[in-house]
């Protein structure tokens, strides 16, 4: 799919994966609406790139009908959804204490990686399945962001892992169902990549985390990331299917 003058919305742009996609999106002419909790990240960059920002929650269902409402409004049919957001709090099952972690925390884990995700991309296919088709019939592309924590989690990512599972297996049911409107459903399931959720730790543990990964030996870099994400969107077989882009890295129990 051709993306200049499309209408694209990143759930989670204004940092890390989402902020990078938000640039490459916009570079490659889409006109771009980022939905994010940030709103001074949120705003600063979509000023930057010419597009808008939303302040939505992706939990909340209203919240995410006004962003869509919003951004067509903004740039017409929206046709582009990614949806980084995301949170990975560590938590083990049990912890050090040997209280069994509490089931509100593993729960909204779920809530915003897995709920929100499917929040945000099923508003968006009942809208884009009213509108016209392009070119090869069809209409857009949705893609979410699982982790390679999806097939080799870690110790303390139960939760975590639970809601990237989650979003890989919805990807070829949703393929599926929206394949009769030409809407194509793909998920990136990244390795180590260098965004604030990993510039928090200290710099030798970043270091030994990219060496870790056996080649490229380092951590990914958030615009290997958007290129990809835009090889998606360019690429109309890529369909049903999720990506590992980790440098082969499989990770250890901890
Ligand atoms: N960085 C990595 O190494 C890595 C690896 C695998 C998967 N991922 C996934 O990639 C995605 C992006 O991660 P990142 O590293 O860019 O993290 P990040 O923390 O830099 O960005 C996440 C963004 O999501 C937003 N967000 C969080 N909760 C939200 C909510 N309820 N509603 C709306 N926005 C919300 C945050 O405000 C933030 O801007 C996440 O889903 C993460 O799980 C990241």
């Amino acid at each position: 799919m051709e993306i200049s003058g499309l209408g694209a919305l990143v759930s989670g742009g204004a940092s890390g994966l989402g902020a990078a996609t938000a640039r490459q999106l916009a570079d490659a002419g889409a006109r771009v609406t980022i939905a994010d909790l940030d709103e001074t990240g949120g705003s600063a960059l979509a000023a930057r790139i010419g597009g808008l920002f939303v302040r939505t929650d992706v939990t909340k269902p209203a919240e995410v009908a006004e962003a869509l409402d919003r951004s067509g409004a903004f740039s017409g049919t929206q046709r582009i959804l990614v949806n980084c957001a995301g949170i990975a709090p560590p938590a083990k099952a049990v912890g050090r204490d040997g209280n069994a972690l509490a089931l509100s925390a593993f729960a909204r884990v779920i809530e915003v990686n897995l709920l929100g995700t499917f929040n945000f991309l099923s508003q968006f296919a009942a809208r884009l399945q009213a509108a016209e088709a392009l070119g090869d019939e069809e209409r857009g592309v949705i893609v979410n962001t699982a982790s390679v924590a999806a097939f080799d989690g870690q110790i303390g990512q139960p939760a975590y892992s639970a809601s990237k599972a989650g979003v890989v297996g919805m990807t070829l049911p949703l393929a599926r169902e929206f394949a009769k409107s030409g809407i194509r459903v793909m998920a990136i399931a990244p390795g180590l990549f260098l965004t604030p959720m990993l510039e928090s730790l200290p710099e030798d543990t970043q270091t030994s985390l990219g060496q870790q990964v056996p080649f490229p030996n380092r951590l990914g870099r958030p615009e290997e990331f958007s290129a990809l994400v835009e090889a998606i969107i360019r690429n109309s077989m890529l369909n049903g299917e999720v990506i590992r882009l980790d440098g082969a890295i499989r990770m250890a129990p901890r």
